[in-house]
């Protein structure tokens, strides 16, 4: 996608070296990082310097391949590691072994696990191009739509999940408007989504997460459309922390309530969402905000009473029940009907 007119992928591998676009600095600074071994690809995805499911599995696939690439560990302790940076998105450990087996399958280990995770980036970014063309019809006239979190294409290698068929709408003549919920505590809706619907001059407000019954009940949302890390297969599905009381609430005034999602976030082995690990991160990333003072300077202050706790689970899971239907590159389904995307 477009930036400042030059057309860029999240994340992507140039010569041994993992590039991406360095997240936790947007919307204020934009920024290349590079990850010149498996140890730096692996810290990028626990500081969240790249994430986002789509994107954390391309790093991740790219964090293997460069194991391969300049082995300084045994391949087994190199595939934990990166299995170990983030527990909850299914597209890491899709990507990670895929090019594990690969790799381990063939006579030149090195070009195969290239070629593997550069497959996986290209087939991520196609996937969520289908999946903005296969949902554009549920955008029709100026449809006003509720997403959260950031599942844009900063969330995945290009197009991305929720907001592809906002993209895709907007291709065929449709102005929609989106309400953007800021997310809390790491403000990936204020800071990234909103970053990049702006980029791509998509109309759009950002609001309070606690503010998504106010304007679902006032009539101002005609559909909501979130993302997903990992949905189990009855239709469980993991998003980020707050999705669940969206879709709760959508039910209840009758709002349409999809997730969009590549089929390599589904993860069949796990029977329900009970099954999915929910990753808690530190309680700072509550405690304190970071942003910009009017000069221009990235600052961090404390917004907590000092010396307080705090928790700070990054997921939760929204029952299949409370969803219409899920948006995949192979067609929309309803959450009952997901096996059928087994075949
Ligand atoms: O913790 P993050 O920012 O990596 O969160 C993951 C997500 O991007 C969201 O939950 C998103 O809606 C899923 S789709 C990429």
């Amino acid at each position: 996608m477009l930036v400042k007119g030059t057309h860029y992928r999240t994340v992507w591998m140039d010569n041994g070296s993992v590039r991406m676009i360095e997240q936790n600095r947007l919307p204020f600074s934009f920024e290349v990082h590079a990850c010149n071994s498996v140890e730096d690809t692996c810290q990028a995805i626990r500081d969240m310097t790249v994430r986002g499911a789509g994107a954390i599995g391309a790093t991740a696939g790219f964090a293997m391949a460069q194991h391969f690439l300049d082995p300084k560990q045994k391949t087994e302790d190199a595939l934990e590691m990166i299995k170990r940076t983030r527990p909850t998105a299914q597209n890491l450990f899709y990507a990670v072994e895929r090019v594990y087996n690969q790799a381990a399958n063939s006579r030149k280990p090195s070009s195969a696990a290239l070629e593997e995770a550069q497959a996986i980036a290209n087939e991520d970014a196609e996937a969520c191009r289908m999946i903005g063309e296969n949902a554009a019809r549920l955008l029709a006239g100026h449809p006003r739509m509720m997403t959260h979190c950031n599942a844009g294409w900063l969330a995945f290698v290009d197009w991305g999940s929720a907001l592809s068929p906002v993209y895709a709408a907007r291709r065929n003549g449709i102005t929609p408007f989106v309400y953007v919920s800021e997310t809390s505590p790491r403000g990936q809706g204020a800071r990234l989504t909103a970053w990049e619907l702006g980029q791509e001059g998509i109309e759009h407000a950002v609001i309070p997460d606690n503010a998504s019954g106010f304007f679902m009940k006032n009539g101002d949302v005609d559909i909501a459309i979130t993302g997903a890390d990992r949905i189990a297969a009855n239709g469980d599905t993991a998003n980020k922390i707050g999705t669940y009381m969206k879709a709760v609430i959508a039910k209840e005034i009758g709002i349409p309530f999809y997730i969009a999602a590549p089929t390599s976030t589904i993860d069949f082995r796990c029977p329900d969402g009970r099954g999915i690990p929910i990753e808690f991160r530190n309680q700072d990333e509550v405690l304190w905000k970071s942003g910009v003072t009017e000069d221009g300077k990235i600052e961090r202050i404390l917004t907590s009473s000092p010396g307080s706790l705090a928790k700070n689970p990054a997921f939760d899971v929204t029952p299949a029940r409370y969803i219409t239907g899920i948006i995949t590159e192979k067609g929309i389904v309803k959450p009952s009907e997901l096996w059928e995307l087994k075949r």
